[in-house]
C-alpha cells in the first residue's frame, strides 16, 4: 500500500453501457489540494463517489485511507436544525458536551458567524450557508475533504470571497482536498495540482502543478497562465484569445 490517502489504480467503472472510466490511475498525496476540471458528464462526480466508496469500481483498486467529508453543490444542511446543531453533526465523535460547545464556537468564529449559532439555515444567505457546510465538514477529525462544485450556485463576488475563506480555513485545519469545479479560475487560485479530464471515458489529458502559496491573487501571472492553459486544453482557445485582448 502506498502512503497516499487517495489512490486509484487501473480503475474502470461504467453505468450500464456508459463507460465512465477505463483503467484510470491517479494519486493524491497527503495534504495536497487537487482540482479537477473537465466537460460536463465526463465523470467528475462519479470519481468522488468512487473515492468516498459510495460506488465500487468494476475493476482496479481504490485506496482511501482516512475519514472523508463531502460538500456538494446543493444545500445539504438540515433545515430544521440551527447552525450550531448542523455543525455539531460533524462532531459526533466528541462525547463531552463542554468540549463540543467549545468546538462549535471555534468553527463559528472560523466562518465569522459567531452571532448566528441559533439561526436556522433559511435565515442565512447562500454564501453563509456554504460557509456553515464547510465548517461542518472541517469540524470533525476526517482528514480528506471532497468538494463537488461547492460554490457554483453562488454569485461571482461571493465565489471570489469564499475561495479565499476556504484557503484560510485550510491553513487552520489542513486537509487532503479534491475539488471538482467548472470554475477554472477557482481551480487555478486554489489547487496545488489541476487535472483536466477528457470526455468519457475520462482520462487525465493535462496536469498543471502550481507551487504558489495561498491565498493567491486572481491576477498573479501563474494563476492567469494556468487559466489560459486549462482553456486551451478544453479546446476553448478562442476564448483564451478573447481574454488576452481584454487583458
Ligand atoms: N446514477 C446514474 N445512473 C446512470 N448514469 C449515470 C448516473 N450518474 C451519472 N451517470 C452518467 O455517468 C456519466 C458521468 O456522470 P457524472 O455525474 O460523474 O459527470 P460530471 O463530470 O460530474 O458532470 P457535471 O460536470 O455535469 O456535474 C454521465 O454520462 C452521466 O449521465
Ligand atoms: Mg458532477
Amino acid at each position: 500500500m502506498s502512503d497516499n490517502p487517495l489512490q486509484l489504480d487501473n480503475v474502470s467503472f461504467g453505468f450500464g453501457s456508459i463507460a465512465v472510466f477505463e483503467k484510470l490511475s491517479l494519486a493524491v498525496a497527503r495534504g495536497e489540494f487537487v482540482a479537477i476540471v473537465g466537460p460536463s458528464g465526463c465523470g467528475k462526480t462519479t470519481l468522488l463517489d468512487l473515492f468516498s466508496q459510495f460506488r465500487a469500481p468494476t475493476s482496479g483498486t481504490i485506496q482511501c485511507t482516512g475519514g472523508v467529508r463531502m460538500v456538494y453543490q446543493h444545500d445539504s444542511l438540515f433545515p430544521w436544525q440551527t447552525v450550531s446543531q448542523n455543525i455539531a453533526l460533524g462532531l459526533s465523535h466528541i462525547t463531552d458536551a463542554g468540549e463540543q460547545r467549545r468546538r462549535i464556537g471555534e468553527m463559528l468564529s472560523l466562518i465569522n458567524l459567531e452571532q448566528f449559532g441559533d439561526t436556522y439555515p433559511h435565515q442565512l444567505s447562500g454564501g453563509m450557508r456554504r460557509r456553515v457546510e464547510l465548517a461542518r465538514a472541517l469540524a470533525g477529525d476526517s482528514d480528506i475533504l471532497l468538494l463537488d462544485e461547492p460554490f457554483s450556485a453562488l454569485d461571482y463576488l461571493t465565489r471570489l470571497r469564499l475561495r479565499n475563506e476556504l484557503a484560510r480555513m485550510l491553513e487552520e485545519f489542513p486537509r487532503t482536498v479534491v475539488l471538482v469545479t467548472h470554475d477554472i479560475e477557482e481551480a487555478a487560485q486554489l489547487a496545488d495540482r489541476v487535472l483536466v479530464f477528457s470526455e468519457r471515458p475520462a482520462r487525465i489529458c493535462c496536469e498543471i502543478t502550481l507551487e504558489l502559496k495561498r491565498p493567491r491573487e486572481l491576477t498573479h501571472p501563474q494563476v492567469v497562465q494556468t487559466v489560459h492553459r486549462i482553456l486551451a486544453e478544453l479546446g476553448l482557445e478562442h476564448q483564451d484569445r478573447h481574454l488576452a485582448v481584454l487583458a
